[in-house]
């Protein structure tokens, strides 16, 4: 099926094939073209211009974006999307002054939302997560990570994997699955840590790779969840079951947990709310992205990711939700983009460069998706009538978006 947008005002993050990730200064611009067409076969990007140059042909569908801006669909590279009931008791608690870590403390937090999970069934967990997938793809992203990690045993890690694969295969967009076994320790080995490391090692990661279940691995490597050397172990035994670490780190404290993504080659490094001088050396050089999560820290009332000692360092940034229940219960990219322009001053293009092309780099599909390119999946975001594309970020409490294409086709 031919399929053609005429008209549009702004298409926006057009490159040329081979460009993977954008990086430092270069992430100020976004290449766009003015009064473009965008032509669609099946489910790829097929050819795309200036209208002057749009050639003869009779497409199935033709879609006018008089007005309208176009762009690549959100990259999310970071998501906790499959969890069982939501905390808004915690949220109420944070309200009336208790802090994130002193409701782990008490049982709250991670192992709150492991304990609903263990006893949802693999259906309502799937139903449960088919609604917020439904809701993200409406806000325009279209491939996201899903991370394990409330099941926190054998089984229930398994179960919340096999329920990803399962989302994977029923919607269009691309979903990678991310194992985070790592995430909390179980109440039961509170005193014996290293046995919870040793189920992580030898009975869970084989069980996810022999499955198949996962393609990346994940570790909450933060004062009062796993160190660095329990980190550094859990990822060399995933590498030799072939899974790329994607890690949590310097949420809150700098332990070092950087340097071992780094060193274990990480795809990326997530959170960064905390980054010291020798974290953000350690990140040069290396093929390892940085990812900010700013609806976290907006909801925690965290710092934000330092975005601009990151960018003005040379490195690369991607920007994703981390929606989860306890500190992102939101998948809203528009919003990500906004705050990140908002509170962390990046530009509206170093924004939507984070949200698209990067968040791709951070999922390893940045050869098929984040930008407009030819031979590259149909995933597009048509907005509303916008006055230009700054208006995007600016106007951060409405819905800009007229329709989303997944695979070449409206959803
Ligand atoms: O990315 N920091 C660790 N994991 C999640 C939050 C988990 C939770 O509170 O349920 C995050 O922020
Ligand atoms: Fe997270």
């Amino acid at each position: 099926m031919i399929s053609l947008i005429t008209n549009i005002k702004e298409l926006l993050q057009v490159r040329n094939e081979g460009f993977i990730k954008v990086s430092g200064l270069e992430m100020k611009t976004l290449p766009t073209i003015k009064n473009a067409f965008l032509l669609m076969e099946d489910d790829l990007i097929s050819d795309y211009g200036e209208m002057q140059n749009l050639p003869k042909l009779k497409p199935d569908v033709i879609i006018d974006a008089q007005g309208k801006i176009v762009l690549p669909a959100w990259c999310d590279s970071h998501t906790h999307i499959v969890y069982a009931g939501n905390r808004e008791d915690e949220f109420v608690d944070r309200i009336n002054g208790l802090s994130y870590e002193e409701i782990a403390n008490k049982g709250g937090g991670i192992l709150n939302s492991a304990k609903k999970l263990q006893k949802a069934s693999e259906e309502e967990l799937y139903i449960q997560a088919s609604n917020r997938i439904e809701e993200v793809m409406a806000m325009g992203t279209a491939a996201l990570e899903i991370k394990s990690g409330y099941g926190l045993t054998v089984e229930a890690e398994l179960k919340m994997l096999r329920v990803i694969k399962k989302l994977s295969r029923a919607y269009p967009v691309v979903i990678k699955a991310t194992f985070l076994g790592a995430h909390a320790f179980p109440q039961e080995f509170k005193e014996d840590k290293e046995a919870y490391i040793d189920l992580i090692c030898n009975e869970m990661i084989p069980k996810v790779a022999n499955e198949k279940l996962a393609e990346f691995v994940d570790v909450f490597c933060e004062t009062g969840y796993f160190n660095v050397s329990q980190t550094n172990r859990i990822l060399k035994k995933a590498k030799q079951f072939g899974l790329v670490p994607k890690i949590h780190v310097n949420q809150f404290t700098s332990i070092g947990g950087v340097q071992i993504g780094v060193n274990n080659l990480a795809l990326s490094v997530d959170h960064l709310e905390i980054l010291t001088d020798k974290d953000l050396e350690g990140l040069k050089n290396s093929n390892t992205m940085p990812v900010a999560l700013p609806a976290c820290s907006y909801f925690l009332t965290i710092p934000y990711t330092p975005a601009r000692e990151i960018i003005d360092a040379g490195l690369p940034l991607a920007l994703a939700s981390d929606f989860n229940p306890g500190s992102s219960p939101s998948g809203n990219m528009n919003f990500v983009v906004s705050t990140a322009c908002i509170k962390m001053r990046m530009t509206p293009e170093e924004s939507i460069n984070a949200a698209t092309i990067n968040g791709a780099y951070a999922m390893n599909i940045s050869s098929s998706h984040g930008s407009i390119t030819r031979g590259k999946k149909a995933n597009l975001i048509i907005t509303k009538q916008l006055p230009s594309y700054s208006y995007i970020p600016y106007a951060f409490g409405s819905n800009l978006i007229d329709t989303v294409i997944v695979n070449g086709k409206i959803i």
